[in-house]
């Protein structure tokens, strides 16, 4: 395995658009780096230049300037693309052929043979939640089903790097949490996955890093676990109080917020053993003390607030 799963250093993209041709920035300045056997996110508003940078890496955008590598080669190597597997963001496949023919077309592309080709074929449609031996051609699939059949296919020639623009998209919550489960599956089994999503849930569930772009820039990145982490707070749990007992706790040690029949106050790590002796001494019981943490959710809108224009 290479050292980095992939990189983009300082990629810009602009296209032509309207009648005079005007060059549009789309990607303006973005650098980001996978490593191999993690899950990372990639984040931002509709227009932010997610699908853009998704191009770029795939060579299906020549960047007009900057650098980037895929799997130890350089962006544009052919080479790399054996290794890769890809889930376009609307993807379009041959309406006539059913899910399994349109399979075995794929895996003729990789130059697969037919015994191994048959084998995995009927592996993929089991994992992705579709049928072995239907009749059913592609054009009379749902949004949801074509998805599916979208992520087998990008999963034909087993590779060691999965891009998925936008997997849970069009996907009921049921399918979702099966995309879920299926990629948290890949990274069990060695591979790298990286997706772009707006399903901020999946992405803080199953993410290692993530990457925020808004307007073509990347504004936050890091390991999830340290973008949601606020340093030196502690969220402490507390039940058996009433309103008043929260009252005492708030003027002593700032908020603490009544959710769902709990007490709940954020405090510095210093003052943590003076408010669960104060709640003793009320009669309350300690639920949990744990290191503070924001949503991603909070991240993402914050982020996005203050760096738009
Ligand atoms: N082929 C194209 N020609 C002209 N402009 C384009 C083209 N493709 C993308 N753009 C523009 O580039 C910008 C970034 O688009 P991109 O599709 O990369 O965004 P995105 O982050 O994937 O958005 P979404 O979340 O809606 O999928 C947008 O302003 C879009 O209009
Ligand atoms: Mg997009």
């Amino acid at each position: 395995m290479t050292e980095t799963a992939l990189t983009l250093d300082r990629i810009r993209k602009s296209y032509r658009t309207g009648l005079r041709r005007r060059r549009v920035p789309a990607v303006e300045d973005l650098s980001l780096e996978v490593s191999p056997g993690e899950i990372f996110g990639l984040l931002g508003p509709n227009g932010a230049g997610k699908t853009t940078t998704i191009k770029a890496l795939l060579g299906m955008v020549f960047p007009d300037s900057g650098y980037g590598s895929l799997l130890g080669r350089p962006l544009g190597d052919r080479r790399s693309h054996a290794r890769l597997g890809f889930l376009p963001e609307q993807p379009y496949f041959y309406g006539f052929l059913n899910a399994e023919r349109g399979l075995h077309m794929y895996g003729r592309l990789f130059d697969i043979g037919s015994g191994i080709l048959a084998g995995r074929i009927g592996e993929l449609l089991d994992l992705v939640g579709l049928p072995r031996g239907s009749h059913l051609t592609l054009d009379k699939y749902s949004k949801g089903m074509l998805q599916r059949f979208g992520i087998a296919q990008a999963l034909i020639n087993d590779p060691d790097l999965v891009i998925m623009d936008e997997p849970s998209s069009g996907l009921d919550p049921v399918g979702q949490k099966e995309i879920r489960d299926l990629i948290l599956g890949l990274k069990e089994r060695g591979k790298t996955v990286f997706l772009s999503s707006h399903q901020l849930s999946e992405v803080e569930s199953i993410c290692d890093s993530v990457s925020i772009v808004n307007l073509g820039r990347t504004v936050k990145a890091g390991k999830l676990k340290e973008l949601l982490s606020v340093p030196g707070s502690t969220t402490i749990v507390l039940s058996g109080g009433g309103p008043t007992d929260s009252d005492r706790l708030s003027r002593a040690f700032g908020e603490a917020r009544e959710v769902a029949g709990e007490t709940v106050l954020e405090v510095e790590a210093g003052k943590v053993f003076r408010v669960i002796e104060e709640a003793r001494s009320l009669g309350m019981e300690l639920v949990s003390a744990t290191p503070a943490r924001r949503s991603l959710e909070e991240l993402f809108l914050q982020t996005i607030r203050e760096t738009s224009k």
